[in-house]
């Protein structure tokens, strides 16, 4: 029977692929695993007290009957679904929805579709929102929002809910704007917890204990999903599946534990680049969903003792075979300091022939009779053959294909990996100090109360205006 998880191939970062220089060996990896067994070991102590939260989501039956009910609720006549979040609470919805629906999936007749049009706004840009607005003003009443914010004061997505919710004010009156929002927040506190509550307006919860970049399991990433008719009960039993994994001791069978002791054993002999290299379109967006992940949870300045480390690996985005072209010179011929993670699958929903013609040039009969499918897998191959020539690590995840349940266990997979790799280096993979001064910087540059200090400081440190501007 034909396997429906995903797999970690590892051989071509062994010695025996790539060479002494930079390959490991399987003694080398051997000895690592002993202390990476101790630290699962822990974590799943840990998840028994109450840590490491988001490990329990698959198993939340709760939420998911709360989702349903909510996409049950607001699901009939809804043609548009906008969601209004950033960072942990939008790159999980875009990449559910790049995953798991088909790539034009806003363009398809009414009937084609399995949900509404889904429209993620996860930034400011004035042009960007402008347009958005323009286009579903006409159908604002079979327009639903879904604001997400865990904290409830993120400056942009606040900045868009007012919008929305003037518009929704001016155009349907605010006795009709609670059948046109659904919000996701923290279950006690925030701004937009007080707001909804106060006004009445329907509520989904981000579960105590799991932050944004974790949060893609929770009615986070749920329902906007699943109003698009992705299959959650899948999407939550692969993510189960992958959860059972990442909690065995034997390294070597716990794909998570050994991503994590494989990319650690690179970081600390200086590949200190992770580059995600999914060949197939459906895949790209969990790249981005990674990157925020990697970075931001592995990214740190001190360890668990509070001393200096300034520690992290730098999460990189690459999509194949586009960035063959714009890439891979830097990455076989640049510093040989990156390791490449290639996302593979066996077989696609769908596959496209390359018919025969009776006119086709001798140079291009080779393509002929094969097909897109066959040509992107030879593709992958090549170019990670190419790289392993070069001697430089590759990894590589299969997945059998792309669907709710390889989609979950791909997204488990990498938060164990995380909590996993947090440990190794000893730091905290759950906090985020560093983007929570931006945004406290934002909120004193905007006016906030409460932000008065730091303006003053920031008004100091712009210095002269123009001094040195050319
Ligand atoms: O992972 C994180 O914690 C962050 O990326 C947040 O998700 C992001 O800053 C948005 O925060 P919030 O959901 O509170 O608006």
């Amino acid at each position: 029977m034909a396997s429906t998880m995903l797999q970690l191939d590892y051989a071509h970062v062994l010695t025996a692929a790539i060479g002494p220089a930079h390959g490991l060996t399987p003694a080398e990896i051997s000895r690592a695993a002993q202390d990476v067994s101790k630290l699962v070991a822990r974590i799943e102590r840990e998840r028994k007290a109450g840590q490491h939260r988001y490990r329990e989501l698959p198993a939340d039956r709760d939420q998911l009957k709360t989702v349903k009910a909510a996409v049950r609720r607001f699901k009939p006549g809804v043609e548009n679904l906008v969601v209004l979040g950033i960072g942990g609470s939008a790159l999980g919805n875009i990449a559910l929805q790049t995953a798991l629906n088909p790539p034009l999936h806003n363009l398809l007749p009414n009937r084609r579709r399995r949900g509404p049009r889904l429209f993620v706004m996860d930034n400011v840009d004035p042009v960007q929102f402008a347009n958005l607005l323009d286009l579903l003003k006409p159908a604002i009443k079979r327009t639903l929002f879904n604001v997400i914010s865990k904290s409830g004061e993120t400056a942009e997505t606040a900045s868009q809910f007012l919008i929305i919710r003037d518009l929704l004010t001016r155009r349907l009156g605010p006795k009709n704007l609670a059948r046109r929002m659904v919000v996701t927040t923290d279950p006690q506190s925030g701004t937009l917890r007080q707001l909804a509550d106060d006004q009445g307006w329907f509520t989904l919860p981000v579960p105590a204990g799991v932050g944004g970049r974790f949060s893609v399991l929770s009615a986070v990433g749920l329902f906007s999903a699943a109003m698009c008719g992705v299959n959650i009960d899948k999407l939550l039993a692969g993510a189960a599946e992958m959860s059972a994994r990442a909690a065995g001791r034997v390294v070597r069978q716990n794909p998570a534990a050994l991503l994590a002791l494989l990319l650690h054993a690179f970081y600390t002999r200086g590949k200190r680049m992770h580059v995600l290299f999914p060949y197939s379109f459906q895949l790209k967006d969990l790249a981005d969903w990674y990157r925020q992940l990697w970075a931001e949870s592995l990214g740190k300045q001190v360890d668990l003792e509070g001393r200096p480390v300034i520690i992290g690996p730098t999460p990189i985005k690459a999509l194949g075979t586009t960035d063959q072209h714009s890439q891979v010179q830097l990455y076989r011929e640049g510093p040989n300091d990156k390791v490449f993670i290639f996302l593979e699958v066996e077989k696609f929903a769908h596959d496209v022939k390359i018919p025969r013609g009776k006119r086709t040039p001798e140079t291009l009969k080779y393509l002929e009779g094969a097909s897109l499918a066959r040509l992107l897998d030879a593709e992958q191959r090549a170019t990670e053959l190419a790289l392993v020539a070069s001697r430089r690590p590759c990894l590589k995840l299969r997945f059998p294909r792309v669907d709710e349940r390889t989609v979950g266990q791909f997204i488990m997979l990498w938060e164990a990996a995380t909590s996993i790799m947090g440990g190794l280096l000893n730091i905290n993979p759950y906090d985020q100090p560093a983007v929570q001064l931006g945004k406290d910087y934002t909120y004193a540059l905007m006016g906030k109360p409460g932000y008065e200090k730091q303006a003053r400081q920031l008004a100091k440190r712009a210095g002269k205006p123009g001094k040195y501007v050319v």
